[in-house]
């Protein structure tokens, strides 16, 4: 892309509604504008982030056998008063009523409606396991939406939902889930701690919440600080395997880690003083096993081996994809601007040009953007008549990981410069190594899906 053709409404000035660093941010770089309370445009900068996120949350679901399918946003209210929940769920649900006066809503989430699907279509344990999920859009009528898509009304979530025979099946898909869910994150630059969560009225202990460490987190978070050694890195886990998501699944929960609504103090005291951290979260994720509770009152059942008919056992796990983003930016920025994981950066590596019109810097950046295309990468090209402070300040606060700066002093003597936009160190090589450092540097990121 080249900046003078592309649409990048930035910021000169610190919007005043923003708190937080994220919303700021995400303003600043006109990644978003917001269109009602809650609700967001994504802008061709921010949806670009949203889609990559997306598509590793997609690729990771794949990857460990969730099959994908997409659900409406407006569900019917009649299947809500099957579970009983049209009337539990409050005033966070968004009602509508169409011209012939039928209730509609807008989703919340979707228990309701894939356990229909599955009641209509599934009648077997021969189709079990089955984990359906999809990415859609959800509407919750928070009563303070605030730190922009942090905590939004309208927001994207991936909701994934498990059917299984039995229990131990489907705690099966529950671990599974927390396997594949380790990989998402890390593969977007966050380290996500699976956390002891709440199971809420429907109690149980089967229920992790993944929470980012940011100071800016609605959440108060007690753990072990030997917790954040952890690392799943580039595990092959056979995803079938109970034992071997069993195994994961202790690794990773063994060790003292809740939010404040499960935090157990005299438990926490057991713990030696130093590795004890209290600190504070946001919430990316959640995986939950719940049993009959969707299937039993809306008749989702399988014959089983033995010829009885039994319901199924369900768990639901969500990842909310546009909270992402705000939360990738807490934990990655600095007083410039955003720093992108390379695993999820709109764009791989900026170009910036310093005498925009000379015919030897022009050429040389039209040479280095179509070389890093052929690559496969996604460059973007500052191409404007602007002075070099201008571009800096503009690839700094969009957070590109990767730029290469072209000037004619440089090129007299065949050089770049490629600056690292995290530890701002800069080397001078010659315009063909700065795209074969950058194809090496994202290698692993194109092969990683
Ligand atoms: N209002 C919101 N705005 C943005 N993301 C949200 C919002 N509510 C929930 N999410 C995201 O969706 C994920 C799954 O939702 P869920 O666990 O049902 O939400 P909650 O714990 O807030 O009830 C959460 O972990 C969170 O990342
Ligand atoms: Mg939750």
């Amino acid at each position: 892309m080249r900046l003078t053709r592309y649409f990048l409404p930035v910021l000169k000035e610190d919007p005043k509604e923003a708190q937080i660093v994220s919303h700021r941010l995400m303003l600043r770089a006109g990644m978003i504008r917001q269109q009602a309370a809650g609700i967001y445009s994504w802008l061709p900068l921010g949806y670009k982030v949203l889609r990559r996120i997306e598509q590793i949350v997609h690729e990771e679901q794949q990857r460990v056998g969730h099959i994908p399918l997409l659900m409406p946003t407006l569900q019917s209210a009649d299947l809500w008063r099957e579970s009983g929940r049209y009337d539990d769920y409050g005033e966070e649900m968004l009602r509508i009523r169409d011209r012939h006066k039928r209730d509609l809503l807008y989703g919340p989430t979707n228990e309701e409606m894939i356990t229909d699907i599955f009641r209509s279509h599934i009648g077997s344990y021969k189709d079990l396991p089955l984990t359906l999920y999809h990415i859609q859009w959800k509407f919750r009528d928070e009563i303070r939406p605030r730190f922009g898509v942090m905590r939004g009304r309208e927001f994207l979530m991936k909701d994934g939902y498990n059917f299984d025979l039995t229990k131990e099946d489907a705690l099966h898909a529950y671990n599974r889930h927390l396997v594949s869910y380790l990989r998402t994150y890390e593969r977007m630059g966050l380290q996500a701690i699976p956390m002891r969560a709440d199971g809420g009225p429907i109690g149980g202990d089967h229920t992790h919440e993944f929470l980012v460490l940011a100071e800016t987190g609605e959440s108060e978070v007690y753990y072990d600080s030997e917790i954040t050694d952890l690392k799943f890195g580039n595990r092959q886990i056979d995803h079938d395997s109970h034992a071997e998501c069993q195994a994961v699944m202790e690794e990773f929960t063994s060790r003292y880690a809740r939010t404040d609504e499960t935090h157990d103090e005299a438990l926490f005291q057991q713990l030696p003083e130093e590795r004890r951290r209290v600190a504070r979260g946001i919430e990316v994720g959640q995986i939950f096993y719940f049993g009959t509770k969707y299937s039993e009152p809306m008749g989702a059942t399988v014959v089983a081996p033995d010829g009885s008919r039994v319901p199924v056992h369900m768990g639901s796990h969500g990842i909310g994809v546009s909270r992402l983003l705000g939360a990738i930016i807490e934990a990655s920025h600095d007083e410039r601007g955003i720093i992108w994981p390379e695993g999820v950066t709109p764009f791989h590596v900026g170009i910036v040009n310093l005498k925009q019109g000379d015919n030897s810097t022009d050429s040389a950046c039209e040479a280095l953007y179509a070389e890093l295309r052929a690559q496969g990468l996604d460059p973007l090209y500052d191409d404007r008549d602007e002075r070099a402070g201008a571009k800096f300040a503009t690839m700094d606060l969009i957070g590109l990981p990767w730029r290469i700066t072209v000037g004619p002093r440089g090129l007299a003597n065949n050089k770049v410069e490629l600056t690292n936009r995290r530890s701002g160190e800069t080397e001078e090589l010659p315009p063909s190594d700065a795209v074969a450092r950058i194809a090496a540097i994202y290698q692993p990121v194109l092969k990683a899906g």
